[in-house]
């Protein structure tokens, strides 16, 4: 056993040489204030500060064995999902840069699905509606950040060896859709003990010197452990489960997004899973709704999931925890060592002319005598009674299957969907005809983005949406039989369309079949086209680029007023504290403060941030340490506007102090911009006095939990 070992560690030595590994991490936090959040659509859940920052965490992988060097580049990014706007600028960027070492074929941009982020930065209409449109200032952060977490990466390439390994995780996720799930064969049902995946898929990058480098993991579940009435900027589950991470392997006093090592939680087939593992109860009786149509006894009565904590702060650490958990497991002990080549194709494909073979999932083999085609897109009613993650605002219903007039007047007043479209995405009620509206520019689109990736054994699957649990399992068994040894799908990359679900959970029409926009074989087109992709890079045959997504740059529409100006209150200047903590704190406390803000759109302060707590060092020198900044758990940063005639807005900085924490003296010091009336954008800052912080505080009356 033991010379075994070492046989294969020398091997895997050798073969590692081939192989250079980057890493980059880079704040692309949006505007944390006026900008509704992007997954709900809800008009109210509009930003008013920051529990957890938003990062781009970025891989660049080298391979130089064969006679070329191929590149592949993974960022996942604490947003909603990604969109072709922001990948091509990206991409426009780097190529400037270092001209076409990165392109269409190479570059991987994946959100992780945090419902808790701006919005306003996907180009088409229908996503951009509860935003208020297109939002440029989210747009430049995401791609600032993005690009910068890339370019980090690409100057620390080194030689480094991937470790693959896989862990399950049981009480981390729920099926939200659970009768969607039945309707596929008992058959293929029976392969899986779940209906939702449990594993967490996970690789490790290593120096030769069995240094961590980076660790990047896939693991199905919705981040919407914070719930739509959240308010603060937050990367929910699994963003904190990546910070978690990355200080247990960087050192606890690392400050998110400082670290060298970047740990990143990304999106996988999370298409009908939730993170709300009590599952939908009623509002105001607290029972179990009726799984099937989600209806509550008293009219006004909503159904949603929460759960397991006993608010949604509570429950996104937990679910983050039980995550974190299962992957520092596998960090520590050894994997299966991956080598390269690294090879990857990439094609846009116009969804709603595409033919395919469909796919019999008992047989696992597709019927070449039959060909099904692609719809346009197009939204069904039970779209828009939203998720028991996230109620909708009207009075629709899950698993709606016939269309009622009066909406069907108005889905008519935008567009008319044809008696194709309607016959094309039947049984789905078109309560939007997306595909077919134009004003003022596309509302969903026709062109997609796939990419399958390999390295080596590992093939990554990178696609533009959010596959269910059923349709990501078909999708793994799809490449498996096409040659690859272990599957991993990448969720919501490059192009944002919806929801995936198969052609029998679609006849049922939930919310995920209802958002399958491109029909009921939407599945069955993927299927065919990654399994043509990887055909393609066994072959060595190449594949047309296909069609570029069209660019509405010039004619997007924003709703979104810009700051207007900044004022502080008479005998006032920006940075003064008006509401000073007290003068002790113990464990568990929450310190809080209040300053003379300016509104935080003037400057997104990526890196530096609005608010730190120092710790004074030196009394002689009045010197102190950052402890904690408002990218940490224990921190929240409030931002209100108090009056919009006046341009006077208050900052409030919130500091829940850990057990553990050095007792001695703290301060909390708060940063920021204002606009001033007669123009221009000035920086400001200011602390509080200072307070002490010690055990023997513990339980005093200034907590406010
Ligand atoms: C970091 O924090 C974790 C969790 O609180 C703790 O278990 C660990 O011992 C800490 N590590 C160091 C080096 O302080
Ligand atoms: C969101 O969570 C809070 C608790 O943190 C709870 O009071 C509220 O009812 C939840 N709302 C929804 C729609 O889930
Ligand atoms: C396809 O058609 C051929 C010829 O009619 C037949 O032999 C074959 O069994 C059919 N295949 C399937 C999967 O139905
Ligand atoms: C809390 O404050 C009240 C009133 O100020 C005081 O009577 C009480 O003793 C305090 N409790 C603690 C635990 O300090």
């Amino acid at each position: 056993m033991m010379f075994a070992h070492a046989l294969c560690a020398l091997a895997c030595a050798c073969a590692a040489a081939a192989l250079r590994v980057g890493v980059g991490i880079a704040d692309v936090t949006g505007p944390p204030a006026e900008i509704a959040f992007m997954g709900y659509a809800n008009f109210e859940q509009v930003g008013h500060g920051i529990h957890l920052r938003q990062f781009a965490r970025a891989f660049v992988l080298e391979d130089d064995t064969g006679s070329s060097k191929q590149r592949l580049v993974f960022v996942s990014v604490d947003a909603a999902m990604m969109g072709h706007g922001v990948r091509r600028e990206v991409i426009k960027r780097l190529q400037k840069r270092y001209g076409d070492l990165y392109n269409d074929q190479n570059v991987i941009l994946s959100g992780t699905h945090t419902h808790s982020t701006p919005g306003g930065f996907l180009i088409d209409f229908l996503f951009d509606l509860p935003i208020l449109g297109f939002v440029r200032e989210t747009f430049v952060a995401y791609i600032a950040g993005i690009y910068k977490s890339i370019v980090i990466a690409h100057n620390k390439l080194t030689p480094a060896r991937m470790e693959y390994g896989e862990i399950e995780i049981l009480d981390a996720n729920i099926n939200r859709s659970p009768s969607s799930y039945l309707r596929n064969p008992p058959e293929e049902r029976a392969r899986y003990k779940h209906d939702t995946d449990k594993t967490l898929a996970q690789v490790k990058f290593v120096s030769p010197t069995n240094a961590i480098i980076g660790v990047l993991n896939w693991y199905a579940v919705h981040p919407t452990s914070m719930n739509n009435t959240n308010r603060l900027v937050s990367s929910d589950n699994v963003g904190f489960a990546s910070v978690m991470m990355e200080k247990a392997l960087n050192g606890n006093s690392t400050a998110p997004g400082k670290g060298n090592i970047v740990c990143a939680f990304a999106s996988t087939n999370l298409g009908d899973v939730s993170p709300n593992t009590m599952g939908p109860r009623c509002e105001f009786s607290g029972k179990v709704c009726d799984q099937e149509k989600l209806l509550c006894k008293l009219p006004k009565e909503r159904c949603f999931a929460s759960g397991p904590g006993s608010d949604m702060f509570e429950s996104t650490r937990i679910i983050a925890t039980k995550i974190y958990e299962g992957a520092m497991q596998l960090v520590h002990q050894p994997g299966e060592d991956v080598t390269g080549p690294i090879s990857s194709m990439h094609q846009f494909v116009r969804m709603p002319e595409q033919q395919a073979h469909p796919y019999d999932p008992v047989s696992d083999t597709f019927d070449t005598n039959v060909t099904v085609h692609g719809c346009l897109p197009a939204m069904g009613y039970s779209f828009a009674a939203g998720t028991t993650d996230g109620p909708g605002a009207f009075d629709f219903k899950q698993g709606t299957t016939s269309g009622n007039a009066l909406w069907n007047a108005v889905r008519d007043f935008l567009a008319e969907p044809t008696a194709d479209d309607i016959k094309c995405q039947a049984p789905k009620p078109i309560l939007l005809a997306t595909g077919r509206m134009k004003f003022p520019y596309a509302w969903q689109p026709s062109v997609v983005s796939c990419t399958v990736a390999r390295i080596g054994k590992l093939t990554l699957a990178a696609v533009p949406g959010e596959f269910t649990t059923m349709s990501g399992r078909r999708l793994r068994r799809v490449l498996a039989a096409a040659g690859a040894e272990k599957v991993v799908i990448a969720g919501l990359s490059n192009v944002y369309a919806d929801y995936i679900a198969t052609p029998e959970e679609y006849q049922a029409q939930r919310y995920e079949a209802a958002s399958t926009i491109y029909g009921p074989h939407t599945l069955d087109i993927y299927l065919n086209k990654y399994k043509e992709l990887a055909d393609a890079l066994t072959t060595g045959k190449s594949m047309e680029p296909g069609p570029e997504p069209p660019d509405f740059s010039s004619q997007l529409i924003t709703l979104v007023t810009p700051v207007l100006w900044d004022a502080a209150p008479w005998g006032k200047e920006f940075g003064d504290c008006v509401k000073q903590p007290d003068k002790h704190y113990g464990y568990g406390d929450t310190v809080t403060a209040t300053f003379v803000a300016g509104n935080p759109r003037n400057n997104i302060r990526h890196g530096r941030g609005y608010g730190t707590v120092e710790r004074l060092v030196s009394e002689q020198d009045d010197a102190w340490v950052t402890v904690a900044t408002d990218a940490d758990w224990e921190t929240k940063y409030i931002w209100r506007r108090n009056s919009v005639v006046l341009g006077t807005s208050h900052a409030e900085l919130h500091w829940e102090i850990p057990e553990g924490t050095p007792p001695g003296t703290y301060r909390l010091h708060h940063y920021g911009n204002y606009k001033y009336i007669l123009g221009g954008i000035y920086p400001y800052h200011g602390f509080t006095d200072p307070f002490q912080v010690g055990q023997q505080f513990y339980k005093s009356n200034n907590s406010i939990r």
